[in-house]
């Protein structure tokens, strides 16, 4: 079974409520170092692994995997400190649990960051990407299985799962800030190892330009509730089948540690366009 259910998922949120009488507007996975985001939070509370029902324990490198809910300004924000990744042997119905108990709580759009190989040569080390786009190559799907429409359609439509509106608000903000923001589409890979030369030609190809081992499973149960997504990934290595060198996983997360502070910078300034966005609705309705 792919899919949690929606009962297993209920029971998540309700716990949630139980400790946070709040409805969280954005929902952040933090990815591969990347976790140091929530020091921008006023933190009303916290779930470790062990006090959610069906949350697996996390054990990827600077994953922490708690449930982190608060607010940034006076946004309420619920935000996964790490997340769980298909090759630590989850099953995909745990990988994407954070992100359907987030829908249930209530987001409006649901922010993905990660650490990725870049495969375009005009991207370099410490860059930060928006995604436009992304190629599943996991040869897995959290869909898979009997289809519960109350998360959505049998047959969703992906074809704008990263949203244009959302990228574009990034984009100025990047600008705004003198922060160079690259644009690319992300191939998912299961991992747990880096490439080969021949499949790192073959990713260029197919039109990668940065590739990782997580998000595409949580953006397709988003994309499935039609939730909007912005992901940001940071190139944490070159991958270029001609001059790549070796990679390590001390490597990658010491380049997402740095390029942290770059894209604690870049979510603060897109939450405070969704706080300003929303504010002018309540006041354009009333
Ligand atoms: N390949 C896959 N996943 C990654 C890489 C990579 O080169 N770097 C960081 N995550």
């Amino acid at each position: 079974m792919n899919s949690p259910s929606f009962d297993q998922v209920a029971a998540c949120a309700d716990i949630v409520r139980s400790k946070w009488d709040c409805v969280p507007r954005v929902g952040v996975v933090l990815g591969t170092g990347l976790g140091g985001f929530v020091d921008e939070m006023q933190i009303e509370a916290t779930f470790e692994r062990g006090d959610l029902p069906h949350f697996p324990p996390a054990t990827a490198m600077s994953h922490r995997g708690r449930l982190v809910c608060g607010r940034v300004g006076s946004l309420p924000i619920v935000v996964m400190e790490g997340r769980f990744h298909v090759y630590e042997g989850h099953p995909l119905d745990q990988v994407t649990l954070p992100v359907r108990l987030m829908r249930a709580l209530g987001i409006e759009l649901l922010i993905l960051s990660n650490a990725s190989g870049g495969l375009n040569p005009e991207f370099h080390t410490g860059d930060i990407v928006v995604l436009t786009d992304h190629i599943n190559l996991m040869g897995l799907n959290p869909l898979i299985g009997p289809n519960d429409d109350r998360f959505g359609p049998r047959f969703p439509d992906i074809s704008e799962t990263y949203s244009p509106h959302w990228r574009e608000t990034a984009l100025n903000v990047a600008s705004r800030a003198g922060l160079s923001l690259q644009q690319g589409v992300y191939v998912a890979v299961t991992g747990p190892n880096y490439e080969t030369k021949a499949e790192i030609r073959f990713f260029r190809m197919a039109g990668g330009d940065v590739i990782g081992m997580s998000t595409v499973p949580e953006a397709l149960v988003a994309a499935h509730a039609g939730l909007p997504v912005l992901a940001f990934s940071v190139v944490t290595n070159e991958c270029l089948a001609a001059t790549t060198v070796p990679v390590t996983g001390e490597d990658v997360v010491a380049v997402a540690n740095e390029a942290g502070t770059r894209l604690r910078h870049l979510l603060l300034g897109v939450l405070a366009e969704f706080e300003r966005a929303a504010i002018a609705r309540t006041k354009a309705d009333s």
